[in-house]
């Protein structure tokens, strides 16, 4: 009896772990999804774009669902949605999940479950979560909008394509609220306008581990600049904007896009368009049009992002193109007419401090559209300061760290952090800056904003280079980190270009024609020389041959000789010269004598004489000579 209650407990016990592995879940994250990035947070919502391993998927067998829950130390608080994913039948088999009706200030995890039921309950998660390790992310949602609430959020753009710098694996583990990456997210310069080019793009980003880990972690606000756009400096009229776009639209995860309302369904705004009365259907709304910008709410603060590339240039002088104006216009009379809003945020791609100008170093793009900065700083000091409201500019593009407490900013006067780069090589644009800048990769900026729940909200900002703050900065305490910095921009490579092209030029120019002239000299002696030996082989065998037909010594002509020479050549001269000795040949000389006493003898020849070429070696050459001393001849070359 007791031990068939011991069995029957047995398999009571272990029923659940029997219907697990007959319902067969699995963690294996990496196994079946090939990468996520998740964005758009708010108070209660986040969007989550999961890109799967589809054929691997199927060939399992399994459903995928993605559950979100709180927990408590170690083990699950709170299991508060699991929502089944559908993957996109397209190449890069994607899912879209949009999560709402999440709590405000709340911390949750998620994790894919991998099962082969259709559908999943809280329960069963909770089973097979005691039983096996899951991969494990997370997120905090914002406070409820409008409310005080501190936050961290990281700052940074430019990365190499296919980097794994390190500096990934340590923004990874920042522990940001949220990260906001200026653009240059690759380097792939495309200018065809080519979607699959640019999702091929996303992959190769996604695909380092590092990048993959970093992306996966925190919650992401991204931007396009010009290299993950278009190629170098791109502006509007780039043939690869639509596809930019569309892959943007389709890849990112973002907040809706050229939004007259702030991001955060619970906020009460003011300021829409007029005739705008309803909510809009910001997908439907945005089909087929360009533009990227967007704002969004985090505490009481106002992120304000610019899209300065997709309307840069599209008519004569303008960067922000005519709607976007008017969008922006409308966010900072949003800012200024609501008492909640303490702080703003402007995102610019490029950077906005470009005071000292010059064609020597490297101008910001800002520098190029003064105008719309003066109107951007006016509708800033007409809503803004005057309504006793902050504002802080983060940037991008160029690759340093950099801050300027707004002494140096003409419009605005507002504090700017360049936060630059993640992975690429250095370089230095606009300025000039309070708080100096260093080019370089291995940076970032972190932003703690805090708010003192009155009408203060402080930002400390730390500029990260190799792991370590570099420049600091606290907008409520400037006088804590102060600094007559003033630093410049060097020259730009262009600069150097203007400066030493024309030296360089010139120096080139005259080595050129120093260079052709040398040579040309030295083909003419080569030249001569050449026919001085064909003249000097010719008339040789020619002596030969009259000396061997005559049979006689002596049957060689001088003067003939000498004619012949100089009708052919022209130039050549041939100076007799009777002394060997003193030209220091006796040697020579004597063994010539012996030669041709030798040939003498034997009939075969009967005088010779020498020439010196151009090295001073001794040439046999044709002669008759009366006391048959050996005698040396130079030839002399008139030019
Ligand atoms: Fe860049």
């Amino acid at each position: 009896m007791i031990l068939s209650n011991l069995l029957l407990l047995t398999i009571l016990l272990s029923l659940p772990l029997l219907m697990l592995a007959i319902n067969a879940y699995s963690f294996q994250y990496d196994k079946y999804i090939r990468f996520h990035w998740k964005g758009a947070l708010t108070s209660n919502s986040i969007i989550i774009k999961t890109f799967s391993w589809k054929s691997v998927l199927e060939d399992s067998g399994y459903n995928t669902f993605l559950a979100l829950y709180t927990k408590s130390g170690t083990s699950i608080a709170s299991v508060a949605q699991i929502l089944p994913l559908t993957f996109s039948s397209e190449s890069f088999s994607m899912s879209d999940l949009s999560v709402t009706g999440l709590t405000p200030s709340t911390k949750y995890y998620y994790s894919y479950i991998f099962a082969v039921a259709s559908s999943l309950t809280s329960s069963d998660f909770q089973t097979y979560y005691g039983s096996s390790e899951p991969v494990e992310f997370h997120f905090n949602t914002f406070s409820a909008a409008l409310t005080p609430y501190n936050f961290t959020f990281g700052a940074a753009s430019c990365a190499q394509t296919g980097s794994n710098h390190p500096v990934f694996a340590q923004l990874a583990e920042a522990n940001f609220d949220f990260f906001i990456h200026m653009g240059d997210l690759h380097y792939e310069d495309i200018t065809a306008n080519d979607v699959i080019t640019f999702y091929q793009a996303y992959y190769n980003v996604f695909s380092q581990p590092n990048q993959k880990s970093f992306f996966q972690s925190t919650p992401i606000q991204y931007l396009f600049d010009d290299h993950d756009f278009g190629s170098n400096d791109a502006d509007g009229n780039v043939p690869s904007k639509p596809a930019a776009t569309a892959a943007f639209k389709k890849f990112v995860p973002y907040y809706p896009l050229r939004n007259y309302l702030p991001a955060d369904d619970s906020a009460t705004i003011g300021g829409a368009p007029q005739g705008v009365t309803t909510a809009i259907n910001y997908l439907t709304y945005n089909k087929g049009k360009y533009g990227i910008y967007r704002s969004f709410i985090v505490g009481r603060c106002l992120f304000i992002v610019m899209d300065l590339r997709s309307f840069q240039d599209v008519l004569p002088e303008d960067i922000l193109g005519e709607e976007q104006k008017n969008w922006l216009e409308n966010q900072i009379r949003y800012a200024g007419n609501t008492d909640e809003i303490r702080h703003v945020f402007l995102v610019s791609s490029v950077p906005w401090v470009d005071k000292d100008g010059g064609i020597l170093k490297e101008t910001s793009v800002w520098d190029d559209y003064k105008p719309t900065q003066a109107m951007i700083a006016s509708l800033i000091d007409k809503y803004l300061y005057q309504n006793d409201k902050k504002v802080v500019l983060i940037a991008g593009d160029a690759h340093m760290i950099a801050l300027d407490d707004g002494r140096n900013n003409e419009y605005g006067g507002f504090p700017v952090v360049q936060a630059a780069s993640l992975d690429r090589r250095g370089s230095c644009k606009g300025g000039p800056y309070s708080h100096g800048y260093h080019t370089g990769n291995d940076h970032y900026g972190v932003l703690e904003v805090v708010d003192y729940e009155n009408d203060t909200i402080c930002v400390k900002i730390a500029l990260m280079d190799g792991g370590a703050k570099s420049i600091v900065y606290d907008t409520c305490r400037p006088d804590l980190y102060p600094s007559d910095k003033n630093h410049k921009c060097g020259i730009s490579w262009r600069g150097w270009l203007i400066i030493l092209g024309p030296i360089v030029f010139c120096f080139l120019v005259i080595g050129t024609v120093l260079w052709f002239r040398r040579n040309r000299r030295k083909r003419m002696l080569l030249l001569k020389k050449k026919k001085q030996q064909e003249l000097q082989d010719k008339a040789i065998q020619k002596y030969k041959e009259d000396g061997f037909a005559s049979g006689v010594s002596g049957a060689y002509d001088e003067a003939k000789l000498g004619q012949n020479l100089k009708s052919q050549e022209g130039k050549l001269e041939v100076r007799k010269t009777n002394d060997a000795s003193a030209s220091g040949h006796e040697e020579d000389s004597a063994k010539i004598k012996s030669e041709r006493d030798m040939m003498f003898k034997e009939g075969t020849f009967c005088e010779r004489e020498h020439l010196t070429d151009m090295n001073g070696q001794l040439t046999p050459k044709e002669g008759e000579f009366a006391d048959a001393t050996p005698v040396r001849r130079n030839i002399v070359y008139s030019h």
